[in-house]
């Protein structure tokens, strides 16, 4: 078997499976219960040290649920030292680093014991009513905490948001109660016509104006704060009227949304644009900062190193780690997401590298060398 029908029929397995165990919810019978209660109040703080001795029905603050027998909820406790993955048990879970979810990875994401992993999706994949990949998505979220990555909003267009798109993405929120909700600094539509790509457009006064608004209107749809995430660029564009860390600062001001810092978008930029990497990541705003993806580059094929490629196809250069922990030291402790979208590598290389994420979030300020 090729590696291309390998993956197609691990993909195959993976939903069969899924399907065939069911949406995960709701069941009759069932309700959700949340382990974030601390000595039986909602207001666990989640924090190093918290003791989160009760449960809880309600969700204030985005931890992983399970289903349960509907009044058992309030017999379970959570483990008394909080955030580690108890398997069979309720999970209350400090998220640390993350691995983007790929199907043919399902089995051993959702076995796998690791703490502190969750995992980030691509948000179009998954805006359906139902069927398998629902399930498969709501069972991984039974285990793990989940974060909506979305590329399709268009957010940086000069369009309105598309109401049935955002509508969408609101029902799957509401699905889900992903962890953390991300878009880009990015267009991709031009009124019926959808592109296939994130597009770069100019940090101009009037582009402010577009985003902002259709940020206020997505936060507004979701009820909740989401992230925007820095692009990579291969050129450089004009009529910029910001720098793009003041760009992000002004946006986060004005609309209160928060920031995905991409540390590879920043070296991948840097390095075609001809800027220091490190002052971008100085000059965002730290506290705003909810996020971080870690990824892979290629070079070129015709202008070698000269013009990074975001491809997300091989492990995270080490410049890219540097910089990864020359911005934690400045961060704290901010949830890492690794990409890898092509090329894809077993599970267990994945977990290797998010396991690397996870002891630089352990050691900040260790690994904040010079870059
Ligand atoms: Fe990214």
């Amino acid at each position: 078997m090729n590696n291309t029908a390998a993956i197609a029929a691990g993909v195959l397995a993976a939903l069969t499976a899924a399907a065939q165990a069911g949406p995960v919810a709701p069941q009759a019978g069932k309700e959700k219960c949340y382990g974030v209660a601390l000595a039986g109040k909602n207001d666990c703080a989640a924090g190093p040290g918290t003791s989160c001795a009760g449960t809880s029905k309600a969700n204030y603050q985005g931890d992983a649920w399970k289903y349960v027998d509907a009044g058992a909820c309030v017999s379970i406790k959570t483990p008394k030292d909080g955030f580690a993955h108890a398997a069979k048990g309720l999970i209350v879970m400090r998220p640390t680093a993350g691995i983007g979810f790929k199907p043919i990875h399902f089995e051993e994401a959702v076995a796998c014991p690791a703490a502190g992993l969750w995992f980030e999706v691509h948000a179009e994949n998954y805006m359906v009513a139902g069927g398998p990949r629902i399930a498969m998505l709501e069972a991984l979220r039974a285990e793990r905490p989940l974060s909506l990555h979305g590329v399709g909003l268009s957010l940086a267009g000069a369009e309105k948001i598309n109401p049935e798109h955002l509508a969408r993405l609101r029902d799957l929120v509401e699905r889900v109660e992903p962890l953390l909700v991300s878009e880009h600094l990015a267009w991709s539509r031009v009124g019926e016509t959808c592109l296939p790509d994130l597009l770069p457009a100019p940090r101009s006064n009037e582009a402010l104006q577009c985003l902002a608004r259709n940020i206020d209107q997505t936060q507004e749809a979701l009820r909740r704060r989401i992230l925007i995430e820095n692009p990579s660029h291969y050129m450089p564009l004009p009529d910029h009227d910001w720098d793009e860390p003041a760009f992000l600062r002004e946006l986060v001001r004005r609309t209160g949304c928060g920031l995905l810092v991409d540390v590879n978008n920043v070296w991948v930029s840097a390095n075609n644009l001809g800027y220091s990497p490190r002052r971008y990541i100085d000059a965002l705003p730290a506290r705003d900062i909810e996020e971080i993806h870690i990824a892979g580059h290629r070079p070129d094929a015709v202008h070698g190193g000269a013009l990074l490629i975001d491809s997300h196809d091989a492990p995270v250069a080490e410049p890219v780690w540097r910089l990864l922990g020359a911005l934690l030291s400045r961060v704290g402790e901010v949830p890492v997401l690794l990409e890898r979208d092509g090329d894809v590598p077993p599970f267990s290389n994945l977990l290797a590298e998010r396991d690397r994420a996870a002891a630089y979030l352990a050691d900040r300020g260790e690994f904040a060398h010079a870059c």
